[in-house]
């Protein structure tokens, strides 16, 4: 028990009790952001799924409401996703209330036990009180299992290009599409991605959407697509593919239409963050794509030394499109409501670093829940750089970065407890940098058990989580072999009380 509140994340979502995964679901509101999660409430490991809930105003403090969606005779409620039906083209609405419709499968543990194929279907539920009463529609399932194993995870949006309903579904190795006019039709228009990236798992919880270029006019359609195991660094990960969509087919850029198995197109390439999605309904004139994802990897999630609740969620991001030496990249970013939590800035002119630079200890911020960046220039061709949390019991938790392979490499296995699996530490976790500049910007999020990593404005993002026994009293940053500089360095001590 104490332990476990020990552990818990001071900013970021959890469940006060018991099993959570996925999130679901995710739509805005007159003024609410809203989260639906995979759910077990009875005990502390995967079992019948229900859709758990949480609203929030700025997508950073949360509040856990009732469970949404509770499993019946059809199946358990796996993962899916919800859209707000403005024109009542489901027509659920009544008395001008407009409907929230939420798109989920129903997954069918017998079929699945009895080792038939199509135990997982499409069904969809609604509500008129914004989120918080859902109905589940009597014709269920709306889109019924065709004879293919892996069916599921149902990614809806409003396509305003082609005026359609769009979804995203995911089999073992492809995205579907299917289109509707009233959310309860469904036609399968066309598929995409066998043979095309990381495979070496199942996909699932897909996302599909238009974005524009940073700083131009272009239209580009952003496929997201989880896969597990088979991540960038094995277990559970999260890749996706930029391309154009004419309402029926998806035909990914050039440089994406033949990706190998290991490729440089992920969301995150920390070790945790898995089915991430984007919130629907954002207004136009707020126009942000935003993104959360589980904090966690199926190869450790059940195991991790938490007993009363299981997982947080990251923070939440900005997506963004950029194009970059003709390329198209997605980065991230924690959304700018964050800054809001920021107490007074601990900040430090140019630093000459060497070996070991100490940039905070605790007298001057609390690293359990912090903010820090900085930008390092002068990178040398053949330096290997790395970042350190410790505390003075020893624990520390390094990543470095070696600049002539331009890769970082993270490892936790002195971070704390990880005797819990030898999936969580044994090796190091990797991720490319993205660009070749010879200096880096860095933003680190930090909560009581996790490190979230922003590097060169969000081209690079590693999301790891940790158990330390004690709290990080120390960042430091440093290089065997060469002198370098520590520019424009500030951090934040982030703070939660409810205002
Ligand atoms: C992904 C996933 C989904 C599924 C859900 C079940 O983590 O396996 O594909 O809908 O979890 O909880």
């Amino acid at each position: 028990e104490n332990s476990d509140e020990a552990y818990r994340p001071n900013f970021h979502f959890t469940p006060e009790k018991n099993w959570m995964n996925d999130p679901n679901g995710m739509f805005y509101l007159d003024g609410t952001y809203h989260l639906y999660f995979q759910y077990y409430p009875d005990d502390n490991v995967w079992g019948p799924m229900h859709w758990g809930h949480a609203t929030s105003k700025d997508m950073i403090t949360w509040e856990e409401q009732e469970i949404a969606l509770f499993p019946d005779e059809k199946g358990y409620i796996f993962s899916g996703s919800a859209v707000v039906d403005k024109d009542n083209a489901s027509g659920f609405g009544e008395d001008g209330k407009t409907p929230v419709v939420a798109i989920f499968t129903y997954h069918e543990p017998k079929g699945a036990e009895k080792g038939e194929k199509d135990y997982q279907s499409q069904a969809i539920a609604y509500s008129l009180d914004k989120g918080m009463t859902w109905t589940k529609y009597k014709g269920n399932p709306v889109l019924p299992n065709p004879g293919i194993e892996n069916f599921r995870d149902p990614k809806v949006t409003w396509d305003k290009e082609h005026k359609q309903w769009l979804m995203a579904l995911a089999t073992t190795e492809k995205t579907l599409f299917y289109t509707s006019q009233d959310l309860k039709e469904w036609k399968k228009v066309s598929e995409f991605g066998q043979g095309n990236g990381a495979h070496d798992g199942v996909w699932e919880c897909p996302d599909f959407f238009p974005m524009q270029v940073e700083g131009t006019g272009e239209t580009k359609w952003v496929l997201i697509q989880s896969l597990n195991p088979g991540g960038y660094n094995g277990g559970s990960g999260t890749q996706y593919f930029v391309g154009d969509f004419d309402g029926t087919t998806f035909t990914p850029e050039e440089n994406m239409t033949n990706l190998e198995e290991k490729h440089d197109y992920w969301i995150d390439f920390g070790r945790d963050n898995y089915a991430g999605v984007t919130w629907a309904n954002v207004p136009e004139e707020d126009g942000r794509k935003l993104f959360l994802g589980w904090m966690s990897n199926w190869l450790y999630a059940q195991e991790v030394p938490t007993e009363t609740w299981r997982s947080a969620m990251t923070i939440a991001r900005e997506l963004k499109l950029i194009k970059e030496d003709g390329q198209y990249l997605v980065t991230s970013q924690p959304v700018e409501e964050l800054q809001k939590f920021r107490s007074e800035p601990v900040r430090k002119s140019t630093l000459s670093a060497s070996k070991d630079l100490k940039l905070i200890d605790t007298s001057a911020i609390d690293l359990s829940k912090a903010e820090v960046k900085f930008s390092i220039s002068g990178l040398e061709e053949d330096g290997n750089y790395h970042f350190t949390l410790s505390n003075e019991q020893g624990e520390k938790f390094v990543v470095n970065y070696d600049h002539s392979e331009q890769k970082f490499s993270m490892d936790r296995s002195k971070a704390g407890a990880n005797d819990f699996s030898d999936k969580f530490s044994g090796t190091p976790s990797t991720a490319p940098r993205i660009t070749a500049s010879n200096s880096m910007e860095v933003h680190m999020l930090l909560d009581k058990t996790s490190m979230e990593l922003f590097i060169d404005n969000g081209k690079t993002v590693i999301t790891e989580i940790f158990f330390s026994e004690q709290p990080w009293d120390t960042f430091s940053v440093g290089s065997e072999e060469k002198d370098f500089m520590v520019d424009s360095f500030e951090a934040y001590e982030l703070n939660f009380n409810k205002q």
